[in-house]
């Protein structure tokens, strides 16, 4: 029996016969040989037919299989130093199992959102398979830094009765007899978590319902939420620079392959490995955007253009921090030297991408916190299990949220979002 591999694997068995079950990508042949570009979901290489090596019969099909055909194929491993995956395999036998015409995505240049009403199938090309694997790279690395830091996962609800981050992204659903929001944060229970294991983190699907059109806003994307107990903010900044630059790390290391697919320079990234990262207070980065003309005041939040020319100012992500109440969440700990701002940070990716994370201390002081959360017109029955936390031996604690898909957009150099997860939802796109 020959060895059934994937492609993968193909290093490994240089000079042996063996057995894969692929996909064609595309194909070129002539009279004596036939190239078929192949994909197993674990690599792409190339498959040749030699007319001279092969049975007639095995030869007239390669010649005339069509693109994303199913079969086996059984040959064997040689090196090849002029393709990016380095091995190709010398055919000896095809089996088909599916095969037919009129794959949508040929190998041309298709717009965006033709691609995106393809998505199904969009996710088989090089481009989508590079980026999920990386996707796929940073999940794994999150999970192993916070669990080798001494925390423990902990998943917060999808079916909330509470807006951390303000009422007006909320998906509104029916619970029964009763309303419910799908979650836009699992911070606050996060902070229930980590008074009762010390330090955890989230990592779930986040809602909102943004009607803006950018390139940053997805309406569900992922996020991950670590929250510390006796921890304060300068601690918890320490944390989120080593978690990024760790990130960064563990792609440069195992992704090689993808982000040679994606032509991403790994030199730069490397810069990104190195900590600390620099920190400007919301009162500099204001200085820096009046300097450079923008239209900014005191106590405006930051858009894209005004979080692009800060991150486009540094060589390394940078935090903001300590921005105005009026412009963050009610949960905050206020700036014991200035009672105008919050204990926060921001951290804005390089290359002019933007936030990727938003974090803070929290407020501790029962009073005040109630305090807060009628101010903001919240009702107070609907916190009452929040404000508890603050009743019950309440600690400085402190909490950042990433989201994955900007983190990935940035790691991979993409322009939009979209492609940072594997089906997007977008005001206008639910399907497929
Ligand atoms: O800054 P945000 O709103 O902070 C929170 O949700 C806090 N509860 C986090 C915490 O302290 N536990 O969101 C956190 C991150 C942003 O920095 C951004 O990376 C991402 O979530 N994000 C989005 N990503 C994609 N699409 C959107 N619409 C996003 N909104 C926020
Ligand atoms: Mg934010």
């Amino acid at each position: 029996m020959v060895k059934q591999i994937n492609i993968a694997d193909a290093k490994n068995y240089v000079d042996q016969e063996v057995k894969i079950g692929v996909w064609l990508t595309d194909k070129r042949s002539s009279g004596k040989i036939a190239f078929l570009q192949l994909r197993d979901g674990t690599a792409f290489f190339q498959g040749v037919v030699l007319k001279n090596e092969v049975s007639e019969e095995t030869f007239t099909t390669a010649k005339g299989l069509h693109q994303e055909a199913s079969f086996w194929i059984t040959g064997t491993i040689h090196k090849d130093d002029r393709s990016h995956f380095g091995y190709e395999i010398q055919v000896s036998d095809i089996e088909v199992i599916d095969d037919s015409e009129g794959y949508p995505i040929g190998n041309k240049e298709h717009g965006i959102d033709f691609l995106l009403d393809e998505r199904h199938l969009w996710l088989r090309s090089r481009r989508p398979f590079a980026i999920m694997h990386i996707r796929n790279e940073i999940i794994k690395a999150s999970y192993d830094f916070f669990n080798d830091n001494g925390f423990i996962k902990m998943d917060s609800p999808i079916f909330t009765g509470t807006a951390p981050e303000g009422t007006t992204e909320l998906f509104h659903t029916e619970y029964f007899d009763t309303d419910a929001y799908l979650s836009q944060s699992g911070q606050l229970y996060a902070e229930a978590g980590a008074m009762a294991y010390g330090k955890v983190f989230t990592f779930g699907p986040t809602f909102r319902a943004e009607k803006s059109k950018t390139r940053r806003h997805l309406t569900e994307f992922w996020m991950i939420e670590p929250e510390m107990a006796f921890m304060h903010q300068e601690q918890s900044l320490e944390v989120q620079e080593n978690y990024v630059a760790y990130l960064v790390q563990r792609v440069i290391d195992n992704c090689a392959y993808d982000l040679k697919l994606i032509d991403r320079d790994i030199e730069t990234l490397k810069k990104y490995t190195k900590t600390p990262y620099p920190k400007i207070t919301y009162d500099k980065a204001i200085e820096m955007l009046q300097g450079a003309g923008m239209d900014v005041k005191w106590g405006d939040d930051f858009g894209s253009p005004e979080e692009s020319y800060l991150s486009e100012q540094f060589e390394q992500p940078v935090f903001i921090l300590n921005y105005p109440k009026e412009i963050k969440s009610f949960y905050m700990l206020p700036d014991p030297d200035d009672d105008r701002l919050f204990v926060c940070a921001d951290l804005l990716a390089p290359e002019g991408y933007g936030e990727i994370i938003g974090g803070s201390e929290r407020e501790t002081d029962y009073d005040k916190l109630e305090e807060v959360v009628k101010a903001k017109g919240l009702n107070p029955e609907d916190y009452s299990w929040y404000l508890d936390l603050r009743k019950y031996g309440s600690v400085p604690h402190s909490g950042f949220g990433m989201g994955l898909e900007r983190a990935i957009t940035w790691i991979c150099h993409l322009d939009h979002l979209r492609e940072a997860i594997p089906f997007p939802r977008m005001i206008n796109r639910l399907r497929p």
